[in-house]
């Protein structure tokens, strides 16, 4: 071989090395795009609300996931300082959490509120370092867990509520032991005594006390779920129809009251006089934020109305699943839905959170006992159903009761 074909032969040799290499290189070349769309589509389709900034605070990259939360394009949000993101108060606020990270602390967790978006999240903060150790980059990992909390405070709420009517009834039932023996004894007392007597008017006077506590006991073992009963398969509608015209004799000629039935309605088993004294109850209450408002107290609380008035609506129901998560008492089924609505004062978030405990009353003294809406809680839960009640100062509330349908036999 002469040297010219050597050479030829060496250069062929060197080609295909070099081919090689481009294939090597193309390969790697793809597995990298690969990877870089692979990571830029996790960052973008994970629901978290992730952002990477600088050692400063000034934002590199955000997903989609947070833009969107923003309502803008992730680009606009590049070289921001986190804490304009997040329209922080203060510099180093909670929501950006640098201050720690910046001093040298890895990892950071912990839960905050960002209140222009009305959410609660658990952050979690990551240092990145350089291979000299200092610090690179900060990524924050925001989980929003605003459904979470809410579901968490109203199970807590239930628990709370729960407790106490076991305890209620627990003392309930002793008392009632004990008031049915008093009350059985001054009957008999009575029955041996003058009714013109001095000692009469004094058994007499202890017999109408002990049977008024008997009343308030009673009306705690409802509120327990404790008190025994006999069911029915009964109509909500002729309930409320003879509720309501009953009311309507008594009540405020200014309080219009409305209502809308549905015929075709589910029967539902119950016992009547529970239902109607759950009724009476909600309406008064409705009645009495009204009358607040006309009349008490509230006056100024109350926006101007053009009129005053309560609705009550009565409808067939199905819960699925997804409604029946978002409520911690809730579950999927067919219910009928009784929905009691009024434009009083109605209630601040604080009064909300005791509305179910017996004796809590928001009423001058005297007027209220704090124990109706703690009876309706303990019949409708008798019954395996729930309530919901949504109310805001000044715009009134609405009360909703489920009811479930009865079993065709
Ligand atoms: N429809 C309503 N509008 C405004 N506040 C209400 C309404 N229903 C209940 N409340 C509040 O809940 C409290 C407890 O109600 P309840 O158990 O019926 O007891 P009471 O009526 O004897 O005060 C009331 O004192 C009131 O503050
Ligand atoms: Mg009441």
């Amino acid at each position: 071989m002469n040297d010219e074909n050597r050479e030829k032969e060496q250069l062929i040799e060197e080609l295909k090395t070099l081919r090689n290499r481009l294939a090597n290189l193309e390969r790697v070349e793809k597995s990298v795009l690969q990877a870089k769309n692979e990571w830029e589509n996790t960052f973008d389709t994970v629901k978290d609300l992730i952002f990477i900034t600088d050692r400063d605070g000034i934002a590199r990259r955000v997903n989609r996931s947070l833009a969107d939360k923003l309502g803008v394009q992730p680009q606009d949000l590049i070289g921001k300082p986190c804490r304009d993101i997040f329209r922080c108060r203060h510099k180093g606020t909670e929501n950006c959490s640098l201050v720690k990270i910046q001093q040298g602390l890895s990892i950071r967790e912990h839960e905050t509120e960002i209140p222009f978006l009305g959410i609660w999240v658990i952050a979690h903060i990551y240092a990145v370092y350089t291979p000299s150790m200092e610090l690179d980059y900060i990524i924050h990992a925001y989980r929003d867990i605003t459904e979470h909390r809410r579901l968490e405070k109203q199970l807590l709420q239930l628990q709370k509520v729960e407790a106490i009517a076991q305890l209620a009834g627990g003392v309930a039932h002793e008392f009632n032991n004990l008031l049915t023996g008093i009350i059985g004894n001054l009957g008999l007392a009575k029955l041996q005594l003058n009714t013109e007597s001095e000692e009469y008017l004094f058994i007499e006077r202890a017999y109408n006390s002990a049977e008024i506590a008997s009343g308030i006991v009673k009306r705690l073992l409802t509120f327990a779920s404790k008190l025994q009963d006999t069911y029915s398969v009964i109509s909500v509608n002729d309930i409320v129809l003879k509720v309501v015209s009953m009311l309507r004799e008594t009540i405020n000629p200014r309080i219009k009251i409305l209502v809308h039935i549905h015929k075709d309605l589910w029967a539902v088993m119950a016992n009547p006089v529970q239902i109607s004294n759950m009724l009476i109850s909600l309406l008064t209450n409705a009645h009495d934020a009204i009358i607040e408002c006309l009349e008490g107290l509230f006056k100024h609380e109350c926006k101007e109305k053009e009129s005053f008035g309560i609705t009550i609506n009565v409808e067939n129901t199905k819960i699925d699943d997804n409604y029946s998560k978002l409520y911690a008492d809730a579950r999927p089924g067919e219910f009928v839905l009784i929905t009691i609505s009024d434009n009083g004062r109605g209630m601040d978030a604080e009064t909300q959170k005791h509305i179910f405990e017996p004796f809590f009353t928001t009423r001058r003294m005297g007027t209220g006992k704090g124990l109706g809406l703690a009876t309706v809680y303990g019949i409708v839960k008798q019954y395996k159903g729930w309530i919901n009640v949504h109310s805001e100062v000044g715009s009134g509330t609405t009360v909703k009761v489920y009811l479930p349908r009865a079993k065709p036999y």
